[in-house]
């Protein structure tokens, strides 16, 4: 891959988290980060990762100096971003360059929302428009996702999909809708902000433990087209139960490992119960998620979320709230010309 001549060597990214509808979980080539299935996401508008790459064209920088959110990165996620930075070095076909990589993120790391997603997503645009790498959405997914398997799904707005594919060139995300698609709200009950003790980078190996894993990838292969067709339809009372069967699957998969990985607490089942008593008892359409950690996401529509937000100050184990509805593609928002 060639860099093309007016390389601006500084640019700015932002990319927006995503929340899975349909989870990856599980890796069939870790080096690759190549998924055991497709999965489906929103990208969240109000929750991103804005991230500054300057490559040190002088010569002035010994190593790579990175910055998240305001304090310098060392040991393994340090090393996470310079592995990621090697790899575009290596596609730009230049692995002198050193880089200063400056992060933010717009929402508390240790939330349990997924930063990694956006993390990477920024970084690989900014990245890659610093050096001078001129790629489509499909090629920077593909470069996403070998820092964050769901970066790659961060790479597009709206409701993506990430294809499972069967080598780096095929397992890719791409577009299903934009954001203007539909308006769905993004409802976090945080009812932990402890970090997590077993990343999701460590829990994907374990997935081929679980005897529930083969399980869980079938019936994903059945309920993916449901999931588009409910996507395109904008039907909450279809999409909802989908969601919520995977969100409890993938769990399963999770507790059944070896060893076991039990992300839940008190709080995240006081949630579940709230939010099935108001669905079945008093007709509120709300449908939850979880990801690798006891956080639970709760799907709405706008007309709903006002309500929902009122029940939810009710729990006691409900610490805050975070919302979003569906954003944009990830983007670069300067670009730094000598
Ligand atoms: C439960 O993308 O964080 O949120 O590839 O190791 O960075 P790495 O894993 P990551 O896994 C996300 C797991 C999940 C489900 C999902 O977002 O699809």
């Amino acid at each position: 891959m060639q860099r093309s001549e007016a390389s601006p060597f500084k640019a700015t990214a932002r990319a927006g988290s995503n929340i899975a509808f349909i989870k990856y979980w599980g890796v069939a080539d870790p080096r690759l980060n190549i998924p055991l299935n497709n999965s489906i996401s929103m990208t969240l508008g109000a929750l991103h990762t804005t991230t500054t790459v300057e490559w040190d064209v002088a010569g002035r920088l010994s190593a790579d100096e990175i910055t998240i959110d305001g304090e310098r990165a060392a040991g393994p996620k340090a090393e996470r971003v310079i592995r990621h930075l090697d790899l575009i070095r290596h596609l730009a076909g230049d692995r002198r360059f050193r880089a200063c990589v400056v992060s933010r993120n717009n929402f508390p790391m240790a939330s349990g929302i997924a930063s990694s997603a956006s993390a990477f997503a920024a970084l690989t645009v900014a990245a890659c428009t610093a050096i001078g790498l001129s790629l489509d959405r499909t090629r920077l997914s593909a470069i996403a996702r070998r820092g964050s398997g769901s970066a790659s799904r961060s790479i597009f707005g709206g409701y993506v999909e990430w294809e499972r594919g069967n080598d780096d060139a095929t397992s890719v995300a791409r577009q299903l809708f934009p954001a203007d698609h539909w308006a769905l709200r993004d409802v976090v009950a945080v009812v932990s902000t402890a970090e997590k003790a077993v990343s999701s980078q460590n829990g994907h190996a374990l997935a081929l433990t679980s005897p529930f894993n083969a399980a869980r990838v079938d019936a994903v292969y059945t309920m993916l087209q449901e999931v588009r067709n409910a996507i395109a339809l904008r039907e909450l009372e279809r999409l909802g139960p989908l969601i919520e069967q995977d969100a409890l699957a993938m769990h399963a998969v999770m507790m059944t490992s070896r060893p076991s990985l039990l992300y839940w607490q008190p709080g995240t089942l006081e949630v579940l119960h709230a939010v099935r008593r108001w669905r079945e008892e008093d007709g509120l359409p709300v449908y939850f998620t979880i990801d690798a950690g006891p956080n639970v996401h709760l799907l709405c529509e706008p007309a709903f979320e006002r309500e929902l937000l009122r029940r939810l100050q009710t729990l006691s184990s409900v610490r805050t709230v975070i919302t979003s509805g569906p954003g944009g593609d990830a983007e670069v928002i300067d670009q730094h010309l000598f």
